[in-house]
């Protein structure tokens, strides 16, 4: 079974396949409405399951409307409706779903729940975002960074801020796609320690650089995300805005980096918190071409999933 479960889980050449295919099918339906089908319909036929367990706008949207575009069709399902919600195993969903639908997407909390979909379902399961990490969300931002810049081979790419679930699945980008990933933020909130080292094993070693404003010297590409992720408790939420407020994206930061640089928020962001609405709306942003890309590489992945 061909899952789509994590970009370190993905073979190398399988990956720059989807960023190139999703390329290749944004520029084939550029200028169409956006309900307008795609002239190749490989879902024709098909049906896509899209469960969230947790709120989303981007990822619902851009695997419903993309499925659409590919001649599928799509259910998408609150986790607390279905009896998942309510005791029924995760097993035995994934196999009653497997009988009914072609594809499943699952937004959830613990990483457990997502292998154990995809162990147990007889169709390929996508990752769209757990509390450890969201790989469709790189896989857009690498397509976003080199349609704008080229391959982002050999490029310094610098986080700011948590070492959260989206800054994983960048580590795991780093050593699959081979650039240079530099960590800035406070100790308490530093990635795993996993993540790190597999960076280190695929030859990319990630840098810790605390001080944020020497963290990004000739970045080719700064990143920030939220400072209270959905798994987060709420209660946490001061103790972290001090603890990063230091590592907010503003002008002067993005002054350090390369004068060509790009900024990058994968959103919903919190603005003039982890950025200000100056850097978000500045000539260096590119964070909707982002969000839009999340529609035309999840269509790579869903094809490369069904081998289509
Ligand atoms: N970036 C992202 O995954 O957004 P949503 O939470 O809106 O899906
Ligand atoms: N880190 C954020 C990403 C949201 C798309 C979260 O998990 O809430």
């Amino acid at each position: 079974m061909t899952h789509f479960l994590d970009i370190h889980k993905t073979d190398a050449a399988a990956l720059r396949g989807m960023i190139d295919s999703a390329q290749a099918m944004k520029t084939a339906r550029a200028g169409r409405p956006k309900g307008a089908p795609d002239d190749e319909q490989p879902l024709k036929g098909r049906m896509v399951a899209l469960i969230f367990e947790k709120p989303s706008t981007r990822t619902r949207i851009s695997f419903d409307v993309g499925v659409r575009q590919m001649g599928g069709q799509t259910m998408v399902l609150s986790g607390a409706d279905m009896q998942l919600g309510h005791g029924e195993t995760i097993a035995d969903t994934a196999r009653v779903l497997s009988r009914y639908v072609d594809l499943i997407m699952i937004r959830t909390f613990e990483e457990q729940t997502l292998l154990e979909m995809a162990e147990y379902a007889d169709v390929p399961v996508i990752n769209g975002l757990t509390n450890r990490t969201h790989p469709c969300q790189i896989m857009a931002d690498v397509m976003t960074y080199e349609e704008h810049r080229g391959n982002i081979a050999g490029k310094k790419v610098v986080w700011s801020g948590d070492g959260n679930n989206v800054f994983a699945s960048f580590a795991h980008a780093a050593g699959q796609f081979g650039f240079d990933l530099t960590f800035t933020g406070p100790e308490t909130l530093d990635p795993e320690k996993a993540w790190l080292d597999y960076a280190a094993s695929k030859g990319r070693p990630i840098t810790v650089e605390r001080d944020p404003h020497k963290a990004v010297q000739g970045a080719d590409l700064v990143v920030t995300d939220t400072w209270v992720s959905m798994h987060d408790p709420q209660s946490a939420r001061e103790r972290r805005h001090n603890q990063l407020r230091g590592y907010q994206v503003n002008a002067q930061l993005m002054a350090k980096a390369k004068e060509d640089a790009l900024f990058m928020h994968c959103l919903p962001a919190h603005r003039d918190d982890e950025v200000t609405s100056e850097v978000m709306d500045g000539p260096h942003s590119v964070i909707f071409d982002e969000a839009e890309n999340r529609l035309h590489a999840q269509k790579a992945v869903m094809r490369w999933c069904l081998g289509l």
